[in-house]
């Protein structure tokens, strides 16, 4: 087994490198790189230590020290490391050749061959895939790369930096050679080399820098690189805007590949994209798809300040870069779109990933303490729960105050490999704080609960809410392990009327709408409040916790119709539905059971609510509507789930609203429906009308299949965009029968040239919650568009299947752990870090009852009993088990 990396260990490296010069000739399976290294003793480092450069998989061809031959014994070389016994305690220079076979590199890590696009992919080690090197990111070197190639194959040659000549070599080949200015760490390294189309514009930074913008798309596809292309520039107005960054060299390149372990990578003036998230047209993409892409442009562009000028010391502080970033890509579509409904929209996914994570024996602190596989920690706790972290601080600090601290951070880091606690030092020294408590956010590792309770006191016109804190404990490898501290909570709140509107009271504890619980217990007074209100806690939800709250529906219900907070009216509505569905889980109620007063109860309130305002804001009303997902309801019943029953209480009370709202919902589809002929827009309030008009055929649908496979059918006939005819097919794909299987067949034929539109049509049979999905997913994986090397296709059939259709992948018969178990062990060989995320589908493994935990059990104890698992698999399998 790999062995631990620990946080503790961390030593400087002995010898750092300062420049890099790479020569690099393109060829399909023996592409020579020779790399130049300026190397020297690192000050901080152990004197006369040998050298020993990271590599992987790598075949030497020459070597030679200050610019002769290496004398014998005097290193040592293997696939995975190139060891120099006795280096010169001066500068040096070391010139190493190797040799790389791009076809055959499956791993998609280092240098390898997409859809005949040469490229790299290097965070977090892969540049030692491509040469002998000290592959941390506390090496910082400034690089110059020639990257030489056929002319026909690769007519676009592409490298970090600014591009400073180019020119012929013989007949057919032809080099460039691009230099990168800015010291950086090597996983930020990377090069392109293909037949590419290309779109540009350009950008003058508010420093009066012009910069030339241009997106690399596969030949033909350009008209769908324009909305990221726009994109580009609008992160770089917003971060100039937002936190006075700006672009820092004179080219920005976006590439889109098909063949991308991840969604994108921020390589330095270079971001290489899974083409999921660049190509976009209103015939192939959805809204949310344009969502995504929008948001992933601006992340991987928002690195360059927080990833790339100031980048970590080394990877335990991956929550440095990612956590930062993500809350900053967050900031930027909620600027762009409407603000709480892109708060709902993140908190969704934090619950929905996030918080299962922390509950299950993956959990780990957003700064982990230890690990075996680095890979394994580009998890939403390192990103989403990261992105949280920052967000408190800002609403602790008050944003002017945050504001500040980004500044000191960015210039008293610019440059250099820094650590989560040179970034609290930064807020620290502008606010005059003591952060140290707040820190425990980043070393402790599960979602805390937070439990409160209201008490009115009419003769002293007084409202009491006491605080309680509780954190579970976290023992694994990866966390510390000692007793859960108190952490610093920032509760944004505020009082309501029972009958409406705000409550005027004060607190000596609350400041601009916070109150901040330290302690593990507490109490908040209220003074001169003349009747008993409502409590509104965690608006905008201000924490990553659960929250205990036993208001009556009552209360949720004055909440969901007053709450000046946006988040907690939608929260008031999902509370109200989660009661519901708990109570029908946990009686394992079947799907005809008379619905109680609960259910009827949220009915009504949802309908004053469409009367009142669905057609004012679609995007909130379409959020409103959609129920909280099974993962959640499970997350709320913690043991002993039963996957089944919880989908037999959403899809009843999926058909009672549609029942008891059915001729609203229809009337409002009638309302939201587009003019024909109108323009296509993916703006936030269109696709918000589409979003609340699917909504409406969902519930419709399960409450009358009938009515709802016509409505499906004439949707698909008549829409115009892929958002339209994919909700259709969606509605359409849970009533079995021929429509259902016809629509496929159509639709599978129409976009048969359109792998990522095939994706959705994997994705959504994937995601079918009937007995026959298992069979259909095997059949689908002999399909011609399916191949288990595009971790596209197997994220959108396979990890569908595992991670988002609970029932089937919980088959009480095991045969959904059977099927993931094996596409794991199948994939190991190939791309072993796509296999490991498919494995973390058993995340959940204890949670659910007896029969199925052991079929799930037995399943992982056959993966980690496979000989020659990669350690990116084991690694999970053996935390799982653990
Ligand atoms: N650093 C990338 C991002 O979040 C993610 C990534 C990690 C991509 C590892 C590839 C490999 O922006
Ligand atoms: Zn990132």
């Amino acid at each position: 087994m790999q062995p631990i990396t620990r946080l503790a260990d961390y030593r400087p490296s002995d010898y750092l490198i300062d420049r890099v010069d790479l020569d690099l000739r393109l060829h399909p399976t023996e592409t020579r790189v020779t790399a130049t290294l300026a190397l020297r003793p690192n000050p901080a480092g152990e004197p006369g230590a040998p050298l020993v450069l990271d590599g992987d998989e790598l075949t030497l061809l020459a070597i030679a020290l200050d610019g002769q031959p290496t004398g014998p014994g005097a290193i040592d070389v293997t696939p995975r490391s190139l060891t120099l016994h006795q280096p010169p305690q001066r500068p040096f220079v070391l010139e190493i050749a190797t040799q790389v076979n791009p076809s055959a590199n499956t791993k998609l890590m280092g240098l390898y061959r997409s859809n005949g696009v040469y490229c790299t992919q290097c965070e977090a080690d892969g540049f030692r895939r491509i040469t002998y090197f000290l592959d941390r990111p506390d090496v910082m070197a400034v690089y110059t790369t020639r990257i030489e190639g056929e002319r026909a194959d690769t007519p676009v040659l592409l490298g970090n930096g600014n591009p400073v000549e180019q020119g012929e070599v013989g007949l057919t080949r032809h080099y460039a050679v691009w230099h990168d200015p800015h010291p950086k760490p090597a996983y930020l390294f990377a090069l392109v080399g293909g037949r590419l189309g290309r779109v540009a514009s350009r950008f003058t930074t508010m420093e009066g820098r012009e910069v030339e913008i241009a997106v690399y798309v596969e030949p033909g596809k350009e008209d769908r690189a324009d909305f990221a292309l726009d994109a580009v520039a609008r992160s770089m107005l917003w971060d100039e805007r937002t936190f006075g960054r700006a672009y820092d060299l004179d080219v920005f390149n976006v590439v889109a590949v098909s063949d991308f372990n991840m969604g994108a990578m921020e390589n330095k003036g270079l971001n290489i994209f899974n083409d999921k998230y660049v190509l976009a047209s209103p015939d192939t993409a959805t809204d949310a798809d344009y969502a995504n892409i929008e948001a992933i442009i601006a992340h991987e562009y928002f690195h360059n300040w927080s990833g790339n000028r100031v980048t970590c010391r080394d990877w335990f502080q991956l929550c440095l870069k990612e956590g930062l970033t993500v809350f900053r890509d967050q900031e930027f579509s909620s600027d762009e779109r409407s603000r709480p409904v892109h708060r709902i929209a993140e908190v969704r996914t934090l619950r929905a990933r996030q918080f299962p994570e922390d509950a299950g024996p993956l959990a780990h602190p957003v700064r982990p303490q230890a690990y075996r596989e680095i890979n394994n920690f580009y998890t939403a706790t390192v990103y989403e729960k990261g992105a949280e972290i920052v967000r408190m601080l800002r609403t602790l600090l008050g944003p002017e105050t945050f504001r500040r601290g980004m500044d000191r951070y960015f210039a008293t880091c610019d440059g250099t490999a820094a650590t989560v606690e040179d970034f609290l030092a930064a807020f620290a020294a502008e606010s005059g704080r003591d952060l140290a408590a707040f820190s425990r956010w980043y070393e402790q590792a599960g979602t805390p609960t937070v439990a409160v309770s209201g008490t009115y006191d009419p003769a002293a016109r007084t409202y009491t809410l006491a605080f309680r804190q509780s954190l579970p404990v976290v023992a694994t490898e990866a966390t510390a392990g000692s007793a859960p501290q108190p952490l610093v909570i920032p509760v944004v709140l505020g009082l309501v009327a029972r009958e409406g509107g705000p409550v005027a009271a004060t607190s000596e504890r609350v400041r601009d709408g916070v109150f901040v619980l330290e302690t593990a217990e507490d109490t908040l007074v209220f003074h001169e409040v003349a009747a008993a209100p409502v409590p509104s806690l965690f608006r905008g939800f201000s924490a990553p916790v659960k929250v205990e709250h036993a208001l009556t529906r009552d209360e949720r219900l004055t909440l969901l119709a007053h709450d000046g907070d946006a988040f907690n009216r939608w929260q008031a509505a999902q509370s109200l539905a989660m009661e519901v569905l708990v109570d029908r889980a946990t009686a394992d109620a079947p799907l005809e059971a008379e619905a109680g007063p609960e259910a009827a109860g949220l009915s009504s309130a949802l309908a004053t609510f469409l009367d009142g305002e669905a057609l004012a804001d679609p995007a909130f009303a379409a959020l409103v509507l959609t129920l909280p997902g099974e993962q959640e309801v499970a997350q709320t019943l913690r043991s002993e789930v039963d996957p089944d029953a919880i989908w037999r209480a959403r899809q009843s009370l999926r058909m009672q609203l549609g029942r008891d709202l059915g001729p609203r919902l229809l009337s409002l589809r009638e309302a939201l429906a587009a003019p024909a002929g109108a323009p296509f827009s993916p703006d936030a309030a269109s696709a918000g009308r589409r979003a609340l008009r699917n909504a409406a055929l969902d519930l419709v649908a399960a409450a009358d299949p009938q009515a709802g496979t016509a409505l499906a059918l004439a949707q698909l006939e008549t829409a115009a965009t892929m958002t339209d005819r994919l909700a259709a097919l969606a509605t359409l794909s849970l009533v079995p029968g021929e429509a259902r299987e016809a629509a496929l067949a159509r639709f599978a034929d129409t976009y048969r040239h359109e792998p990522l539109v095939l994706d959705k049509w994997f994705a959504l049979q994937a995601m079918i919650p009937e007995d026959g999905t298992l069979e259909r997913v095997r059949g689908l994986m002999r399909h011609p568009a399916f191949s288990l090397g595009n971790p596209n296709r197997v994220r959108s059939l396979v990890a569908s299947f595992s991670l988002n259709n609970p029932t089937q992948f919980h088959r009480p018969d095991g045969a959904g752990y059977d099927l993931t178990a094996e596409v794991v062990l199948a994939l190991d060989g190939k791309n072993p870090q796509v296999a490991a995320r498919l494995l973390t589908a058993f995340n959940t493994w204890r949670m659910v009852e007896g029969g199925r935990r052991r079929r799930a059990e037995s399943a992982l104890r056959r993966v980690v009993e496979t000989p020659g698992l990669s350690p990116d698999v084991s690694d999970i399998a053996g935390r799982s088990l653990a």
